[in-house]
């Protein structure tokens, strides 16, 4: 009998670690059957269909549309649909991946169903309950039967927590397999000359965490920083939905966007990874962009209190500032000196983590 896996994703930062998960059981199709179920938390084609094509990912087997709400609403939605494509097409397995609610969801629908759980990503903490996905990742956790882990961080904070070491696989981090994997093609990609900028002389930035975008004080802080940054190094920012909207409403977004601080829409992976990949450095308050600058050895400058991925600081090139002018504009002037640390490559992320998941989900029954 085959083995039906079920891979659920939802928002964004999903789709580049569901994706060589995907190809890789596709490859053994004497041994998976593999799904896909995607939850349409995300919904915008920038925010999702765009990286289905850029990642060479099949389209879901399940859209199930359950598109914004609250974050109850949200959870809430995802699984009673979950429930029922979980009714229909049994699956041996659901793999869930991350943070996001989607993640959290799937897993409490399979947990009731008695269906086995794999969390890939597992173990991250920020030890702030002020962050929806840090309740995510220890919901999720605690349901899960198989912990995929992508830092030593995680299996310390799994262990503390009570999970038996034969639940807890350290895998490495499947987003650099995504990473590895489209550094050729993003070199194709225009959006550098489309742009006008030239390479190592810009600033790459995202912000969307509600902790800095829903709190109007900050958000206009933050803002008023980045001007002031963009008046020594031109800054490009994609902008989030929800920071375009918020942005929107307090009327910023025109009186913020000159010649030198470029707002513009979400870009799809492939260009932006080339953004990232070409910046002199980073600004952000992203969890995955934390990894993939590490990676890069791009500096860093996370404008947020604490991470959950701790070695992209301790070994990574990732500064951790919050969102507080003085410290952000202090680690950009270590940058602007030539004083950025630029870190080394953490273990085991080496574009072979979907392999390793898959060996290991050959011998589970
Ligand atoms: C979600 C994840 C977050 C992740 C982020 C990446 C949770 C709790 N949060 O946050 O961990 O870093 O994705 O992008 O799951 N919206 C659109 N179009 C879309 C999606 C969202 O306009 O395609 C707008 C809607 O107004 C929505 C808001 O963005 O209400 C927030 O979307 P939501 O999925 O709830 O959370 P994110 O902030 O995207």
């Amino acid at each position: 009998m085959k083995k039906h896996i079920t891979l659920i994703v939802g928002a964004r930062p999903n789709f580049m670690k569901a994706a060589p998960l995907l190809r890789a059981l596709k490859t053994l199709p004497d041994i998976f059957r593999p799904t896909l179920i995607h939850t349409g938390q995300h919904y915008d084609p920038k925010m999702s269909e765009l990286f289905f094509n850029e990642l060479g990912m099949d389209k879901p087997n399940i859209f199930l549309g359950v598109g914004s709400g609250s974050h109850a609403e949200q959870t809430a939605k995802i699984m009673i649909e979950l429930e029922k494509s979980f009714s229909q097409d049994r699956p041996d397995l659901v793999v869930v991946f991350g943070d996001v609610n989607s993640t959290m969801a799937a897993a409490l629908v399979a947990a009731k169903m008695s269906i086995r759980i794999a969390h890939v990503e597992a173990g991250l903490r920020s030890f702030d309950k002020a962050m929806p996905e840090e309740i995510n990742r220890i919901v999720t956790d605690r349901l899960s039967d198989y912990l995929f882990v992508t830092e030593e961080s995680g299996i310390r904070n799994l262990k503390a927590e009570g999970v038996p070491s034969e639940k807890i696989f350290f895998t490495g981090n499947i987003m650099i397999d995504s990473l590895t994997a489209s550094l050729e093609a993003c070199k194709r990609s225009t959006i550098l000359d489309d742009l006008s900028l030239i390479p190592g002389k810009y600033v790459c930035m995202t912000l969307h965490r509600p902790s800095n975008v829903d709190n109007e004080k900050i958000l206009r802080e933050i803002m008023t920083m980045i001007i002031s940054i963009a008046d020594r190094v031109p800054v490009v920012f994609p902008a989030h939905p929800r920071t375009k909207k918020k942005m929107t409403q307090l009327g910023m977004l025109d009186s913020v966007s000159d010649g030198r601080l470029k707002i513009i829409e979400p870009l799809g992976y492939l260009d932006f990874l080339a953004l990232q990949s070409s910046s002199f450095f980073v600004l952000t308050d992203s969890g995955g962009i934390q990894e993939e600058t590490t990676y890069l050895r791009i500096p860093c400058i996370t404008m947020r209190e604490n991470t959950e991925r701790p070695v992209t600081v301790d070994v990574g090139s990732n500064i951790l500032t919050g969102p507080h002018p003085a410290k952000v504009l202090e680690a950009v002037q270590l940058i602007l000196d030539g004083k950025a640390k630029r870190g080394r490559i953490p273990d085991l992320w080496d574009g072979k983590t979907a392999e390793r998941i898959v060996t290991i989900l050959r011998t589970i029954a």
